[in-house]
C-alpha cells in the first residue's frame, strides 16, 4: 500500500486544480496551505453555500476546526468523554477513546456539528415507526484516513442520531444540498439509512417533509437497475432515484461493494433535485439524476416542504430497520455549484480513506494479514470469506483480485479483550471473522458482548509445533480449524464432525503471511 504522503503529493495537484475551478484563491506553490484552505466546507463557504451542518467522526471538515468531533460514553461507569482533533483542521484522535475506553466498552453518544449552527446530533428518540435508538459501538469501524487510524460510524438495526430543534437548516421549500462519505460494504434494504433534513416529531408528515441522502438495497419504485447500493433522495413516503420515483437510467446499477462512497443530493427546494455518487477513494462524481422534483405519489413535492431536523441512520419516522457506514457529512445552505461539488470530492479523495496502517504480516493490531493452512493436504489455501462464510480456498499471485481481498484480513485488537486479536475484513470495513453455532463467519460488528466475544481470539504457538493457533476468546479448548475446507472452532475430539481428532493439530496452526492485498 502507498504510505500516505506518496499517495497525497500527486494529488495535491489535482485539490487545487478542483478549488481553482470554484474561484478559491490558493496560495501557489504552497501545498499544504493550499490544502487547509480547501476542506469540504471552506470550498462550500467560497462558493457561497455555507454548511449549516457538518459531522464527521473522522476529520475536521473546515480548516479552521480545532473543536471536537463526537462524544463516547463508556459501559464500565457511564461516564462520557469528547474525542477532538489531533490538529487545528487535521483527524480524529482515536488514540484519545481507545484509552478513555480501555477494558471497558463505549458508545457514540453525540456527533458535534463543526459549523457555527452547533446542529449535533443525539442518540434518536421513539417515532411514528421505531422505538427509542441506541448509540452506535465506538470502535465497530475503524478505518484509516490521512494516515491515521480512526473510526467510523458503524449502524445496525435500532440505532440513529437526530436533531430536531436545528438552526439554519432549509425549511418549507428553501434550498440546500448534502453529501455524506458512506460504504458499500454494509448497507441492507430495509428502511432508511438516511442523512439529511427529516420531520422535526420523528413522525411521518406527509410528501416532501424530508429531504435526505439514502443509500441501500431497498427498491422503493421499480424499476431500480442492477443489485446497488444506490444513492437515492428520501423526501418522504418514498425513495426517489427521479421525478418519476423510478430509475431512469439503466445503467446506474449501484455502486456495488465499494469500501467508500460519497453520496450527494442537492434540492432548490421548488422544481429540481439531483443526485451524485463517487468513490470516495478515487475519481470524480457521477450524476445519476438531474431534474424536476417528483410528480408521483399524489405530489406535494414542489414546493417541498422540509421541516429542517436532521437525521442519520433512520427514516423520518424512525424506520430503523436499516444498516449503515457513516464517516462524514455536511448540509449547506443554498444548492452548491457542480464545481463545489466536484472540489469537495477532490478533497475526499486526498485524502485516503483505506482500510489499514499499511503495516503487513503480523499480528500487531492494524496490519493486514492473510492466514494460510499448514496441514499437507492444503498449504496453497487461504482463509477468505464467501457469500458471508469463512472457507478454505486456493490463492495464488494470479487469483482475482477479489478472492485475494477476500483473503486479506485486518489485525484489530480483540474486541472482547485487548491481548487477544479480531479480525476486521479487508474488502469489508466493520466486518469481523466471528464464530456463530461454531462455523466462522463475516459480518458487522453490532457492538453487543456476544458479537466481540464470537470475533475474539487469542493467539498461541502452533499446536503442531508450527505457526500459530487462535483459541476462540469464549470458547478457550476450541480452535480456529479447517476441516472439508469450511472453518469452524474445534477442540480435539468431540461431538461435531469438526472436533474429529484426525489432524487436528495440524488442521489448527495457521502461518500467520504478508497479505493477498496489500
Ligand atoms: O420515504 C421513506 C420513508 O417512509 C421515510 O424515511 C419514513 O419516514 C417513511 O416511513
Ligand atoms: O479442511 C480440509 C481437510 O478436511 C482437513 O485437513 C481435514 O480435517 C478434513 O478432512
Amino acid at each position: 500500500m502507498l504510505r500516505p504522503l506518496q499517495r497525497l503529493r500527486p494529488l495535491w495537484a489535482l485539490v487545487a486544480a478542483a478549488a481553482l475551478a470554484v474561484g478559491l484563491s490558493l496560495g501557489v506553490g504552497a501545498p499544504q496551505a493550499a490544502a487547509a484552505s480547501s476542506l469540504p466546507c471552506d470550498v462550500y463557504a467560497s462558493a457561497g453555500t455555507p454548511c449549516v451542518a457538518a459531522h464527521s467522526l473522522v476529520r475536521a471538515l473546515y480548516s479552521s476546526y480545532s473543536g471536537s468531533l463526537y462524544q463516547v460514553q463508556r459501559a464500565s461507569d457511564s461516564a462520557t468523554t469528547n474525542i477532538g482533533l489531533l490538529a487545528t483542521g487535521g483527524y480524529a484522535n482515536a488514540a484519545a477513546q481507545d484509552s478513555f475506553c480501555s477494558g471497558t466498552t463505549c458508545i457514540i453518544t453525540k456527533i458535534y456539528d463543526q459549523s457555527a449552527r452547533h446542529n449535533d446530533l443525539t442518540i434518536e428518540g421513539a417515532g411514528g415507526a421505531g422505538a427509542a435508538d441506541v448509540g452506535a459501538p465506538a470502535d465497530a469501524l475503524p478505518v484509516t484516513v490521512g494516515g491515521h487510524q480512526v473510526y467510523g460510524l458503524e449502524i445496525s438495526a435500532g440505532m440513529g442520531y437526530r436533531n430536531n430543534a436545528t438552526s439554519g437548516v432549509a425549511t418549507n421549500g428553501g434550498a440546500e444540498g448534502m453529501y455524506m462519505v458512506t460504504s458499500g460494504t454494509h448497507v441492507n434494504g430495509s428502511c432508511c439509512f438516511d442523512y439529511g433534513n427529516a420531520e422535526t416529531n420523528n413522525k411521518d408528515t406527509g410528501n416532501g417533509h424530508m429531504d435526505a441522502i439514502n443509500f441501500g438495497t431497498e427498491c422503493w419504485f421499480s424499476p431500480c437497475y442492477g443489485s446497488g447500493p444506490w444513492v437515492q433522495a428520501d423526501l418522504e413516503n418514498g425513495l426517489f432515484q427521479s421525478d418519476s420515483g423510478y430509475s431512469k437510467n439503466s445503467s446506474n446499477t449501484g455502486t456495488g461493494a465499494l469500501p467508500f462512497v460519497t453520496a450527494l443530493l442537492k434540492n432548490n427546494g421548488q422544481d429540481h433535485f439531483a443526485l451524485k455518487y463517487g468513490n470516495a477513494q478515487s475519481g470524480g462524481l457521477t450524476t445519476t439524476y438531474s431534474g424536476g422534483e417528483p410528480t408521483v405519489n399524489g405530489g406535494g413535492y414542489s414546493p417541498m416542504h422540509q421541516e429542517g431536523a436532521i437525521v442519520l441512520g433512520t427514516g423520518g419516522d424512525n424506520s430503523n430497520g436499516s444498516i449503515g457506514s457513516f464517516f462524514e457529512g455536511v448540509m449547506t445552505s443554498g444548492i452548491p455549484t457542480d464545481a463545489a461539488d466536484d472540489a469537495v470530492q477532490s478533497n475526499i479523495v486526498s485524502v485516503g480513506y483505506g482500510g489499514s496502517t499499511g503495516s503487513t504480516g503480523s499480528l500487531t493490531a492494524g496490519s493486514e494479514i492473510s492466514l494460510a493452512a499448514t496441514t499437507s493436504c492444503c498449504t496453497t489455501d487461504y482463509i477468505r470469506h464467501q457469500a458471508n462464510a469463512a472457507v478454505l480456498s486456493s490463492v495464488t499471485s494470479s487469483s482475482s483480485s477479489l478472492d485475494k481481498n477476500d483473503a486479506t484480513w485486518i489485525v484489530r485488537k480483540g474486541l472482547a479483550s485487548s491481548s487477544c486479536v479480531s479480525f476486521e475484513s479487508r474488502n469489508y470495513p466493520g466486518d469481523y471473522l466471528r464464530h456463530y453455532n461454531y462455523r466462522l463467519y463475516r459480518q458487522p460488528m453490532d457492538g453487543t458482548a456476544q458479537f466481540r466475544a464470537d470475533a475474539t481470539f487469542c493467539p498461541t504457538t502452533g499446536k503442531s509445533g508450527t505457526g500459530t493457533s487462535f483459541a476462540s476468546y469464549n470458547y478457550p479448548t476450541k480452535y480456529i480449524r479447517h476441516y472439508n475446507y469450511n472453518v469452524y472452532i474445534a477442540s480435539d475430539g468431540g461431538s461435531n464432525a469438526w472436533d474429529s481428532a484426525t489432524s487436528w493439530t495440524d488442521d489448527v496452526s495457521w502461518t500467520v503471511t504478508s497479505p493477498w492485498a496489500p
